[in-house]
């Protein structure tokens, strides 16, 4: 086989070595711009867990690298003066320019050839090579000319950075950042040879233009910086490399490899720096590459394929956590003035949510306790009552909202059961919900329930459009009360251009099919059908806004009467007040329509009119859906505006929700994939917010709570195959949460957290 690299990184020189291994009579030729012995940049680091793959893959250089390593297990969080350690996180760092010449050297050895000072700007030459690695890094001519056919994304972010090096030597990795008259400046540092470190500097593009760097040399940036991080540095030097300030890159490619070219690291994807993993990246491709042609003894048709199978899952998990990193730091402007420093510190740790509460727990014990002490004063604080004997981890601390107060942050999410007649509900309605309730959840949010019959997604939805519905929901309410600790709000919602839909399980929910033979006529902010299938809508006048006000205010009326704590009104899943607020729902052109502020007066009136009947000592909470997930649709920026109306007439909790408004959305799901959206709400409208969407595990609840990411944690799914989720939580978590006095003698019998 005869095999061309292009480019002599650490993909290119890994995947070299390990093929030359393998297979002596390869004939394998590496092509670098660079001279011998050059390179740009100054370290990379690698965690402990990487290195045992790399161990696995090739000892010889498993050995030179660990020999070169120098090793910190600390985290150091500079924050307005204040210093937050966090310890175990195991990370070694070493020259980049070492790195190659151990790869390099090896590589050679086993007999790869390797030129350096040729520039490669045609693969012409080489496509008689059964194999093209395309290895030259994120600006790759390959790639870019194949980008059809790799289907290439590229995208420059928004932060400008620069890579320097320090003389001053880090004992831990160094976030600092620091705020002078231009803005906010943050700086990554760690070691990577005794006495030398990396020294990255960050800020948004706002910061750097007002410091006049655009037409920077690297000694006008040094000179800068040095003034920046004076106090940090205490007289050592920034050392530059080629040190101009750039915007991070981010690759994605949808296929990895076309004809005979495969591309491998930088030149498949980027990983931004604030996660240390390109360098990683780069080798575990080469090692999947190398695993996959041996594992089809050379067959490159099949080799490829299986490349991509294996490496993509890992690549795409990587990139994603890689994109919340980056977001985080573009963003900590937003984080840096609203947080205290330990709730400041503990969000950028856990800003990509692979470290969360439990595996942070195991590396650093003393700070999680630490982080749950604060996190439980303060609730204790906001809500009045004092922490007990037991610090509760922060899912299981108080929360109140007006005078109600929560026995915790876990929230029972709304979920439609269709299961009502008439809108009445019954036994079933009676157990769903009261199991849950006993379930130890803080708070319990009724299904949607209609303001009036039309208003019903289905004929099976409940109601509280009439004075029958009262004593039924006065059951549920007086048993969960009765029998729980938890809260419970009723969900008032109309469905719109939603409404008269067939049962979920007759496919109303997925497919949103018309009710059969009963069809009622509906109504939505602008005459556009859900789907083709659905009725077209009246669009609503203002003689209906009032009726419909009306409606609202006779529900919470009677929702006050059947004892409920708390109302919710739903604004989300392109329902009717939902399509007032979208711009794919709402094409009216009167005061309704068109701008933002005007698309929100009817949501707003009718929150005005819901407050001004519902007792001021409760709360009401708006659930929201913060994006409609396709082009020209309603975006989170919107949230934010939209969240700070809510707050300004009385709002007292965003419920950020996402998506189903239109049929074409194009949602990005995946494990708290709305979490974004209720952090940007949060703490850009200053508001309290509830998080819901794909939360599975009392351990993200915990990272989000004192992660400050939002103030309760609404579950929905989970709840529905274990309406004891949150005792489920409390028992893993060694957490004495009140049992029912029938249940009691369990905390005899199995008294784990004695
Ligand atoms: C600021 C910053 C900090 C980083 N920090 C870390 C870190 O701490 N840890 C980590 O793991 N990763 C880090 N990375 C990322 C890491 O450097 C890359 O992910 C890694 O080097 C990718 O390896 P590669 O072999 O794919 O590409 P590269 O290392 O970019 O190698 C590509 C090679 O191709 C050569 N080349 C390009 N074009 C041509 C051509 N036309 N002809 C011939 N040769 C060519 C280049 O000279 C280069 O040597 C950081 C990146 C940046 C920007
Ligand atoms: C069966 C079912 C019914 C639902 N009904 C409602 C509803 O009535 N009101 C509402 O706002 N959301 C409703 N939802 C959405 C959930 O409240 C929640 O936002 C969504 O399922 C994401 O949370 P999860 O990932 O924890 O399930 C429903 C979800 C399910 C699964």
């Amino acid at each position: 086989m005869k095999i061309v690299c292009i480019g002599g990184g650490p993909a290119s020189l890994y995947f070299s070595l390990l093929a030359k291994k393998n297979n002596p009579e390869w004939q394998i030729n590496i092509y670098e711009q660079n001279p011998d012995n050059v390179t740009w940049g100054f370290g990379v680091v690698f965690s402990d867990e990487t290195m045992d793959n790399f161990k696995g893959a090739d000892f010889k250089s498993y050995k030179a690298i660990t020999d070169s390593f120098v090793h910190w297990d600390d985290i150091d969080v500079f924050h307005k003066g204040q210093k937050i350690t966090s310890s175990g996180h195991s990370f070694a760092g070493m020259q980049r320019l070492k790195l190659l010449q151990i790869l390099e050297a090896w590589a050679i050895e086993l007999g790869v050839v390797i030129k350096h000072d040729v520039i490669i700007d045609s693969i012409e030459p080489y496509k008689d090579a059964d194999l093209i690695i395309a290895g030259n890094g994120i600006t790759s001519f390959v790639r870019d000319l194949h980008s059809d056919e790799f289907g290439t994304e590229f995208v420059l972010r928004p932060n400008k950075f620069v890579w320097l090096g320090a003389t001053k030597k880090f004992d831990a990795f160094t976030f600092y950042f620091n705020e002078n008259e231009h803005g906010l400046w943050r700086a990554h540092c760690y070691q990577y040879m005794p006495g030398n470190s990396t020294f990255i500097v960050e800020c948004t593009d706002e910061t750097f233009v007002k410091a006049g760097l655009e037409k920077a040399t690297e000694k006008d940036t040094v000179a800068y910086l040095l003034e920046v991080f004076k106090n940090e540095l205490g007289g050592e030097h920034l050392i530059t490399n080629n040190s101009l300030w750039r915007n991070f890159p981010q690759v994605k490619n949808t296929k990895y490899y076309h004809d005979n070219i495969v591309l491998l690291g930088d030149a498949l994807h980027t990983a931004h720096f604030s996660i240390g993993s390109g360098t990683k990246l780069a080798m575990e491709d080469a090692v999947a590459l190398n695993d996959s042609i041996n594992g089809f003894d050379g067959d490159l048709l099949r080799a490829l394929p299986e490349f991509q199978k294996i490496r993509q899952p890992a690549v795409d998990s990587i990139q994603r956590a890689a994109q919340v990193s980056m977001e985080w730091f573009e963003d900590v402007e937003r984080y840096y003035d609203t947080m205290e420093t330990m709730e400041f510190s503990y969000s950028l740790l856990t800003r990509s949510l692979r470290i969360n509460h439990e595996n942070l727990r195991s590396r650093d014990t003393k700070l999680v306790a630490e982080i749950d002490a604060v996190v439980a004063e303060k609730a204790a604080q906001q809500s009045g009552v004092p922490v007990g004997q037991i610090t509760p981890p922060p899912i299981f601390t108080p929360y109140k909202l007006r005078d109600m107060v929560l026995d915790n942050r876990i929230m029972v999410s709304p979920m439609c059961t269709y299961s009502a007649t008439d809108g009445i509900i019954g036994d079933w309605h009676l157990v769903h919900l009261g199991s849950r309730a006993m379930g130890g959840a803080g708070l319990i949010m009724t299904e949607c329930t209609a303001i009036k019959a039309e208003g019903r997604i289905t004929l099976g939805c409940s109601g509280m459009y009439s004075d029958d519905h009262i004593n039924a929901w006065r059951r549920v309410v007086d048993f969960v009360h009765k029998n729980s600790f938890a809260k419970i709000g009723m969900q008032l919602g109309h469905a719109g251009r939603k409404a008269s839909t067939r049962l979920q399980w007759e496919g109303g929910e997925k497919e949103q099919l018309p009710s059969k033979d009963d069809n009622w006529p509906i109504m939505a902010a602008s005459p556009i059908p859900y789907t083709k299938k659905n009725q077209t809508p009246k669009e609503i006048d203002r003689k209906d806004m009032d009726c419909l006000i009306a409606d609202y205010v006779a529900a919470a009326n009677r929702a006050q009467e059947a004892g409920f704590n708390m109302l919710e009104l739903h604004c989300a899943h392109g329902y009717l007040l939902n399509t007032f607020l979208s711009p794919k729902t709402n094409h009216r052109e009167d005061a309704y329509g068109g701008s933002i502020e005007n698309r929100m007066r009817f949501p707003l009136e009718v929150y005005l009119a819901l407050r001004s009947a519902w007792p001021d000592e409760k709360p009401i909470s708006v659930r929201i859906s913060a994006n409609d997930w396709i082009e020209g649709g309603f975006v989170p920026e919107d949230a934010v505006q939209v969240a700070k109306a809510f707050k300004a007439v009385g709002c007292d909790i965003m419920d950020v929700s996402s998506g189903q408004v239109v049929v074409e959305e194009e949602p990005n799901y995946g494990r708290l994939f709305q979490l974004p959206f209720s952090e940007k709400v949060r703490l850009e409208a200053e508001i309290p917010t509830m998080t819901v969407g794909n939360i599975q595990s009392y351990v993200d609840a915990n990272s989000i709570i004192a992660g400050g990411r939002a103030d309760i944690c609404v579950i929905a799914r989970m709840h529905l195959f274990d309406p004891y989720w949150a005792r489920h939580a409390a028992n893993e978590l060694a957490y004495p949460l009140e049992m029912p006095d029938q249940y009691k003698s369990v905390e005899v019998y199995t008294p784990r957290w004695i």
